[in-house]
């Protein structure tokens, strides 16, 4: 079995990123070890704050973002982190080669039932200046040089891109490291599977529910064949579903918070998973343009997110086009 390393190595991999990816995955091996532990560590519920998001923090969302912090802000490797949880980005290392993003626990409501639970993450190189600002994070997803997530489930999950393919990666505990067993990840183009909430849908817009309207009229209905749904409550494992067997998955715009564009954030979430889907030879869009083309103008900025199976998701923003 190839270990992360080795195969980083093999693509010829800068040997710095190589390195800032092995601190990051160690860092989530020890977030697995403490989630294996869970309600015995005394880490489970509400931190009884909020983030600077407005959404109350559980006591892993706190602890997994300072272990991250603080793993990272080591290495000598980052010049500076943003995260979902923190109001500004923070300076690390003014040598540092990298920016690093992440929603260090994505999934937060499935912590207390047991259920998916993951790390995002996204890996810009370093503008060169000795400080950064929340603006030096403002970048499109196309200039990311490596994304990924770990996924906490039966199995902990690594799925990565570094711009060469979509590679999956198990943790084999017994040895503490990461080794390939999915290399070069392709979702099939056509798909009967679907992840949305449908609970908002009194709150879509037009084109979304005219969508999945035709997508439960089945087989006698306009797309001629019959679709499963499914919905994790965790994009970590929506996606990881998706990038297993196809699908496609969306959290629209919705008129609940119609001052909201969407409730998933670009920095955390649809880059680092639009990247890890695309290299995939999948699709990710909001109802209007290319997820990795959008120019961020605020680093907690939220967006729609259409992804998944190509051709499932043109055909959804054919909708989009239509109506
Ligand atoms: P987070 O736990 O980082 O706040 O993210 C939760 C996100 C995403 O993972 C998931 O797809 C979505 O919120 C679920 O939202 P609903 O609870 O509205 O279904
Ligand atoms: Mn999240
Ligand atoms: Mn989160």
């Amino acid at each position: 079995m190839t270990q992360l390393s080795e195969h980083l190595l093999k693509q010829n991999t800068a040997p710095e990123l190589s390195r800032l990816l092995g601190h990051i995955t160690d860092c989530c091996t020890q977030i697995a070890k403490l989630l294996h532990h869970g309600p015995m560590n005394d880490i489970l519920g509400m931190a009884g704050a909020e983030n600077v998001q407005g959404e109350d923090q559980k006591k892993l969302d706190v602890i997994s973002n300072d272990m991250l912090k603080e793993a990272l802000a080591k290495t000598g490797l980052v010049k500076g982190i943003a995260s979902e949880e923190e109001e500004h980005c923070v300076s690390c290392h003014e040598d540092g080669e990298f920016l690093v993003l992440f929603d260090p626990l994505d999934g937060s409501s499935n912590i207390d039932i047991n259920s998916l639970v993951g790390t995002i993450f996204s890996i810009y190189s370093a503008p060169e200046k000795s400080s950064i600002e929340d603006a030096d994070f403002l970048r499109p997803g196309h200039e990311q040089v490596a994304a990924g997530y770990v996924l906490y489930g039966p199995s902990v999950i690594l799925t990565l891109t570094t711009g060469q393919g979509t590679q999956m990666y198990m943790l084999d505990q017994t040895i503490g490291e990461y080794v390939l067993y999915q290399a070069n990840v392709e979702i099939p183009r056509e798909t009967q599977e679907f992840a949305i909430n449908a609970s908002n849908q009194r709150h879509w817009a037009a084109p979304m529910q005219a969508y999945i309207a035709d997508l439960l009229k089945g087989k006698t209905g306009p797309r001629g064949k019959n679709f499963n749904m499914r919905w994790v409550a965790a994009m970590v494992g929506d996606v990881h579903r998706i990038l297993c067997r196809g699908g496609i998955f969306t959290y629209p715009w919705d008129k609940k918070n119609p001052d909201k564009p969407g409730k998933l954030r670009l920095m955390y979430e649809a880059n680092p998973m639009g990247f890890l889907v695309e290299q995939a030879g999948g699709k990710a869009f909001t109802d209007k343009a290319r997820i990795l083309d959008i120019q961020p103008d605020n680093i907690h900025q939220r967006v729609p997110v259409i992804l998944g199976s190509a051709d499932e998701v043109k055909t959804c923003i054919q909708y989009h086009k239509d109506i």
